[in-house]
């Protein structure tokens, strides 16, 4: 299995902020954002890392995250020419990956605990065919990606859906087989011109091969300066405790 971090994208519900900067790199309690998916990842086991953002950006990502060594992990970097969606962006994973399995980080999502039980039912469940989400519980699921369920499975996911079919909001952490190229190559733009990765879940959803688990854990999607803030408090809040 290798690891992708999806960290292009303008930043722009963050302006000023991310006028000067990739929004990945700014901080979250003692470290840059980017650090968590990184973090995650290398606790998962999963040490070949693409990360994947802007050419505006490449050199101030790199800079930041270096060889990976300081991570115990390997990073590969490739640049997104343009913003045209998460699904456009993990495209350029494909000759990173070969014919392994991919766990895809979104860059701005922040876990405070490893998801390594994730990975292990995708493993033992799954024997790493298909493709896993994650999903949580929220009071805004308008705002995000939101599965609705039965008893077993997902039935369908919507894109910020105007009238959400439940509060389950699927983060930024997927687990894909190497279908996930066949899917991208088919994917058309959405409404808003960006190759979604709603669409990319949907295929799997069409094919039966989409498994889900909650997240255990805080969870965080840093993109709005109220979460941007609250992301801060927790990681700030943690320092003192020992994690
Ligand atoms: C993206 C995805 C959405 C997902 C969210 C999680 O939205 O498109 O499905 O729920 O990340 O953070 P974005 O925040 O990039 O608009």
């Amino acid at each position: 299995m290798k690891g992708i971090i999806l960290a292009g994208g303008k930043g722009t519900r963050l302006y000023p902020l991310t006028r000067h900067t990739n929004k990945h790199l700014l901080p979250v309690g003692p470290e840059p954002m980017i650090y968590n998916p990184v973090k995650n990842l290398v606790a998962c086991g999963v040490r070949e890392i693409l990360v994947v953002t802007s050419s505006l950006h490449m050199g101030d990502i790199v800079t930041s995250l270096g060889s990976g060594e300081e991570f115990g992990a390997d990073f590969t970097y490739k640049v997104q020419e343009e913003a045209k969606g998460i699904a456009d962006a993990l495209r350029l994973g494909r000759r990173f990956a070969g014919d392994e399995s991919v766990f895809v980080l979104l860059g701005d999502n922040i876990f405070d605990t490893p998801l390594v039980r994730f990975v292990d039912n995708f493993r033992t469940e799954q024997k790493e065919q298909g493709a896993r989400v994650m999903l949580v519980k929220v009071e805004n699921p308008s705002d995000f990606g939101v599965a609705a369920l039965d008893e077993k499975k997902v039935v369908e996911i919507q894109e910020k859906p105007e009238h959400p079919k439940s509060d389950y909001a699927v983060v930024g952490a997927y687990l894909y087989d190497t279908r996930v190229w066949g899917v991208i190559d088919g994917l058309k733009p959405s409404k808003r011109g960006e190759y979604e990765i709603t669409d990319v879940n949907s295929a799997y959803i069409e094919q039966g091969a989409l498994q889900y688990d909650f997240v255990q854990g805080m969870w965080m999607d840093t993109g709005t300066f109220e979460s941007y803030h609250r992301a801060n408090e927790l990681l700030f809040g943690r320092l003192g405790k020992g994690k």
